[in-house]
């Protein structure tokens, strides 16, 4: 059978999900999901059963701490065959802020006055404020603008702000507002001719498919786990190669123990453990839509991707058209999804009205979303949108329906 051939089983998708059985979430269409989306049952469980069963101190020879020190490895293992990075390149943080302030903290002590730093003024802010910091130690901050018409990221601008002193390109894989995918490789191809290293924000890129980060050809990547339908936790994947030489930043004694150095800290326990429930939901998605059992796990990921991106596009491709071919609508970024150029991530402002009184008329008609400028407020201020308005912003993911689609639209229609 080829891609083509087959669909994602939408209905066996949403029964992994207990939102939906819920009686405060279901009846509710639940488009908020670029603010955090839902778990399914196997995170539930993972985190349950290391709760009951093994929350004690980890790594001690009892049984219980076995067990606990014995999953939080897995988790990491998983997660590191998920996005095709080893266990020793993955760091589990408090959030993707967090986990970004603390690389900048290290990064630090490379920049010397003089040296360059790229940041875009499409990033949400946890990409931007940590690398704009860094002027404190000398370094010189170029912002790579978007297009005023397309919103977009054009690689023409990039490679005018490159040169040789250029040490750090911090960008968005995708962006939470605009949803455009930005093309992270060739961006890593081109700083690298400079010597210099990308870090690249996935936040609003990985719940639509886990990425392969060596194809990326980033030297870091980063992703809040609560939006990949886990816990409030993040990850963030380095290279080895710098990792390694990054200076220490947690107990001294742990000198030389990277990726412990990063963190000042370890991780929460028992949610690091509940990612394996992630692991097991894709895993469990794979097995019910695919045959081949002997496919690596990045293989598996990359076949469950390709479903997905299918998926989203199906039920996100009407509500862009409709929003875009409306003259009182303003859509931000492309107007279709076409081979994943896009996220299904969909903001929008109206003439003469408010967002906030658009996103309290969706509300009460029981469309799960907000109004914002969900912290990427230079890209708004640059597209001449009021930052704290912002904008209306519907954000699918995979459990969503094109039952859904369909009746925002027609609610959209009462606009
Ligand atoms: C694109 C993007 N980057 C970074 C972040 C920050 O993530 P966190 O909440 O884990 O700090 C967000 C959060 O909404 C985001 O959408």
């Amino acid at each position: 059978m080829t891609l083509k051939n087959i669909q994602l089983d939408i209905d066996y998708v949403r029964s992994q999900f207990p939102a939906f059985k819920d009686l405060n979430c279901k009846d509710w269409s639940f488009f908020e999901n670029a603010g955090g989306s839902y778990v399914p049952q196997q995170v539930i469980d993972k985190l349950n059963e290391f709760m009951i069963s093994t929350k004690v101190q980890p790594y001690a020879e009892y049984p219980m701490a076995k067990n606990a020190g014995n999953n939080m490895d897995l988790a990491t293992e998983l997660f590191a065959k998920m996005i095709n990075a080893n266990n020793k390149e993955i760091i589990i943080g408090g959030s993707t802020s967090i986990n970004l302030y603390v690389l900048s903290n290290a990064l630090k002590y490379s920049i010397k006055p003089g040296d360059e730093i790229i940041v875009t003024n499409q990033d949400h802010e946890a990409n931007i404020s940590p690398w704009r910091r860094l002027s404190e130690v000398g370094a010189i901050i170029k912002e790579w603008k978007i297009n005023p018409v397309t919103a977009e990221l054009d690689i023409e601008e990039f490679e005018k702000l490159i040169s040789d002193k250029t040490r750090i390109v911090a960008v968005t894989h995708c962006s939470n507002i605009v949803g455009s995918v930005n093309n992270l490789k060739q961006i890593s191809d081109l700083a690298h001719k400079k010597n210099a290293i990308v870090i690249g924000d996935g936040v609003s890129y990985a719940p639509h498919g886990f990425p392969n980060v060596k194809e990326l050809g980033v030297d870091f990547y980063t992703f809040s786990l609560y939006k990949t339908y886990g816990p409030h936790i993040a990850l963030l994947y380095g290279k080895e190669e710098i990792l390694k030489n990054l200076p220490n930043q947690n107990h001294e004694f742990l000198e030389g123990n990277y990726p412990y150095t990063i963190n000042p800290g370890g991780p929460n326990h028992e949610e690091l453990v509940s990612l394996i429930g992630i692991h097991d939901y894709m895993m469990e998605l794979y097995t019910h839509h695919f045959n081949d059992d002997s496919l690596s796990i990045r293989d598996k990921i990359n076949k469950v991707n390709n479903l997905i991106s299918l998926h989203e596009e199906e039920i996100a491709n009407p509500i862009l058209e409709y929003i875009d071919k409306n003259e009182n609508l303003r859509l931000i970024g492309k107007n279709k999804i076409i081979n994943k150029n896009r996220a299904p991530t969909i903001s929008f402002i109206v003439n003469n009205r408010l967002s906030k009184e658009i996103s309290d008329f969706l509300v009460s008609e029981n469309i799960a979303t907000r109004n914002d400028n969900f912290y990427a407020w230079r890209c708004l201020q640059y597209l001449g949108i009021d930052t704290d308005d912002g904008v209306v912003r519907i954000s699918m993911v995979q459990y969503n329906t094109i039952e859904e689609t369909q009746k925002l639209i027609e609610i959209l229609k009462k606009i």
